[in-house]
């Protein structure tokens, strides 16, 4: 159990988020946006914004900033992000509300700000197609994000998922919607940018990936990637929200050239909604067919996502059904509406956190349409081998997350009967629900540096967004070398700290669940090359006690180098030979095609507790049982999967943007009306870990947990809701106004 390595500069303000760093000269950007989603802008007015008090300049589309764009959807860059950058010349196109139509750069924020009222913009205005439920009907099935297309699996018997549902003694056919999801990290997207007289920028900006988002800003400045420095240092949540690169970075960097000044661009709260991306809406219809005890037969899960016209993304969630449960016929469908609407991008467990709210709530339907224990018809469905690969798995151990999640949360105590628990005016019940999470790492480089001040620093170019991975880095590197944790340096979030060229995977970073388990290895790797350069260094350098010794004849343990009898402690070493430190790199990197299936696994119990007269819920307690491999640090793997936990209470009872079909506006885009869980909402949540080493996902024996936490969450929220009231609420969020006819006495 480790505190945060960066824990008293998070908690005392003195860590430096992308929008607090001091730069000389610095000028202030804020942004235009489109009042109508949809239509051609005929002018637009500058001149008064121009001659507010410290304006510097306006760019429009009639004053465009110059920089490359509309982008390519190039390979493997902006993949998740727009496909149209704003303040083109000569794109005078509105495509969706709140889209950027302008930015003004004054000397401080808030005269940028006035200026940016004063721009009167005239629209040549068309009827914006911004409804999702008009445009289901003539729903297409859409290109593959990544891979090929899945084709059904199917009994030869068989001709259709439809002859297999039909002949299954048991079926439920059901349907789940829910709305546009937004990120809301605490940090809104803000670059600080600077050119120096050599045309190399330097930016400020929270992101995932630095490498990544070097290579996107240089791209679209049209310089090489080398000219572009990205510094994170911290990021302030990011959920995927960060992992591609949005117009603040952009525009800060194309502004700066053009007005020779260091540029600021923050977005406000409100901006964050349609200026970076959002988990797109989606419906799914989950039919299960099952034999009388409970062994599925079929599985049929189709979805509709929107997309948005100004990016490829979508919310493919019937995949999860295909990584889940054992059935012999199994058939999973993704269709696309594209709409008026801001960009979409991933956005926490994408795609896992709808498809298994969709496939473990049809789960809870089907268990109790045979009267079968929820917990009995997991494990009655489970599988060592993925259940449509038909590879065997890494790891797996869901059945024991199942079990002792159901010992740890009291399980046996539930009434099968819905609405059977009442206290006072609350009916009481229980849910739960299962959740797995494919188990991905990337290639990755990092650096291990013997200080001569005894200390060890570790570090590459990736970046922390708010999870722990400086506290990772220090631990996997303190046990790699045997060091005290208090000396060792964890140095990250800078792409300087990262010149050895990297796979696109690699550049992507912090995404995908895959932190920690791409970092770990190579830090082990790395701290292997750097004690065999030391100890290389110490053979060679004349004011070493070891000079002209063979390499294998020096030893290193715990910091301390030794040979015939004489010991030295690195620091003293490396002070005596008057060199500042040593350092070498380490790269590990997974298997290209793995033997096995391997993915993280979890086991959600929830107690929920509805006002039988305002419909309200509360989660009473939660328990979730993780099957993620070894540990690295049980402080910060808690918290992982308590904030993913959160997030599915979120999902369950209280997000949703609301969209204004006449105007594609989001209508509750701010901390008042979308709401987000609270700590006053949030009951104690019992994380248990199994910890049983995947050696074969990589030698560290971990795997991922920024996601797990999520998928399943919400779905034993609902399941629990319907223990306690008798009534299926399918379309999220769970509002009390949706339970409120079976909450009327
Ligand atoms: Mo995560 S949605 O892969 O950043």
């Amino acid at each position: 159990m480790t505190n945060r390595v960066d824990g008293p500069r998070l908690v005392t303000g003195a860590a430096r988020y992308s929008g607090d760093h001091p730069v000389d000269g610095l000028v202030h950007g804020y942004l235009v946006l489109s009042t109508i989603a949809n239509g051609t802008i005929r002018t637009m007015s500058a001149d008064a914004a121009l001659a507010a008090p410290g304006v510097l300049a306006v760019f429009t589309p009639f004053n465009p900033l110059r920089y490359a764009g509309p982008w390519a959807q190039g390979p493997g860059y902006y993949l998740y992000g727009p496909n149209r950058f704003p303040l083109q010349p000569g794109d005078r196109e509105v495509r969706h509300h709140g889209q950027v139509i302008g930015l003004i750069i004054a000397e401080t924020f808030e005269q940028a700000r006035d200026a940016a009222a004063l721009v009167d913009t005239a629209y040549d205005a068309r009827r914006p197609n911004t409804s999702f439920a008009d445009g289901i009907p003539n729903a297409v099935v859409p290109p593959p994000l990544t891979g090929p297309p899945v084709a059904d699996v199917l009994e030869p018997r068989f001709g259709s998922i439809d002859a297999a549902l039909a002949d299954s003694a048991v079926t439920v056919r059901t349907s789940y919607s829910q709305r546009p999801e937004h990120h809301n990290p605490m940090e809104p997207h803000t670059a600080i940018a600077a050119w120096d007289a050599d045309g190399k920028l330097t930016i400020h900006s929270g992101t995932q990936g630095p490498l990544l988002h070097a290579q996107e800003i240089a791209v679209a400045m049209e310089v090489e990637a080398a000219a572009v420095r990205v510094i994170s240092t911290h990021v302030g949540g990011a959920f995927g929200g960060k992992a591609s690169t949005w117009p603040p970075a952009v525009l800060a960097a194309a502004a700066a050239r053009q007005v020779r000044r260091p540029v600021k661009l923050a977005l406000t709260r409100e901006q964050l909604y349609s200026v970076t991306g959002h988990r797109p809406a989606v419906v799914q219809d989950v039919a299960l067919g099952a034999a009388r005890n409970g062994k599925l037969r079929a599985i049929k899960h189709d979805c509709v996502s929107t997309r948005s016209n100004v990016s490829s993304l979508y919310n493919g969630v019937s995949g999860y059904s295909l990584g889940v449960y054992k059935a012999p016929n199994v058939h999973t469908g993704t269709k696309v509406v594209t709409l008026d609407m801001p960009p979409a991008t991933i956005m926490r467990a994408p795609g896992e956190e709808a498809g298994s709210f969709g496939l473990e709530c049809a789960m809870d339907e089907l268990a109790h349409a045979l009267a079968l224990d929820p917990v009995a018809l997991r494990l009655a469905n489970d599988t060592d081998r993925h259940p449509t690969n038909g590879g065997p798995y890494s790891s797996k151990h869901l059945a024991e997350c199942l079990q002792l999640g159901a010992a740890r949360f009291g399980w046996s105590r539930r009434k099968a009967e819905p609405r059977s628990v009442v206290e006072g005016e609350w009916l009481v019940g229980y849910g739960m629900a299962a959740g797995v999470y494919g188990a991905n790492r990337y290639e990755m480089t990092m650096r291990v540096a013997f200080r001569n001040d005894g200390t060890v620093h570790v570090g590459a170019a990736t970046s922390d967004m708010g999870t722990g991975m400086r506290t990772v880095l220090a631990i996997t590197a303190a046990d790699s070398l045997g060091m005290p944790l208090a000396r060792v340096v964890s140095v990250l979030g800078d792409t300087r700290l990262s010149p050895d060229p990297m796979s696109i995977g690699a550049m992507a970073g912090a995404v995908g669940s895959a932190g920690s388990s791409s970092v770990a290895p190579a830090i082990r790797a790395a701290a292997k090359a750097a004690t065999d350069a030391l100890i290389l260094r110490a053979t060679q350098h004349e004011r070493s006690p070891f000079h002209g010794l063979a390499p294998e004849e020096v030893s290193y343990r715990d910091g301390v180098l030794s040979a015939n009898g004489r010991s030295i402690e690195f620091g003293r070493l490396l002070t005596v030979m008057d060199v500042d430190g040593v350092t070498a790199s380490g790269t590990s990197t997974p298997e290209a095609t793995p033997s096995h299936a391997m993915s993280s696994f979890a086991a959600h119990f929830s107690e929920v507790r509805v006002n039988r007269f305002t419909g309200e819920t509360r989660v009473a307690r939660m328990t979730s049982v993780v099957d993620a491999g070894t540990i690295l640090n049980p402080a910060a793997a808690r918290s992982q999967i308590i904030g993913g936990v959160v997030w599915g209470l979120g999902q369950a009872l209280l997000e949703g943007a609301e969209v204004e079909p006449a105007t594609g506006r989001i209508a509750n885009a701010n901390f008042a009306d979308y709401l987000i869980p609270t700590n006053a909402d949030i009951p104690d949540i019992d994380v248990h870990f199994l910890n049983y080493p995947d050696t074969i996902f990589n030698p560290v024996g971990s795997r991922g947990l920024g996601e797990i936490g999520t998928v399943g969450s919400a779905a034993a929220i609902a399941n629990a809701v319907f223990n306690a009231t008798g009534v299926r609420v399918r379309d999220l969020p769970i509002s009390p106004e949706k339970l409120l006819p079976a909450s009327e006495e």
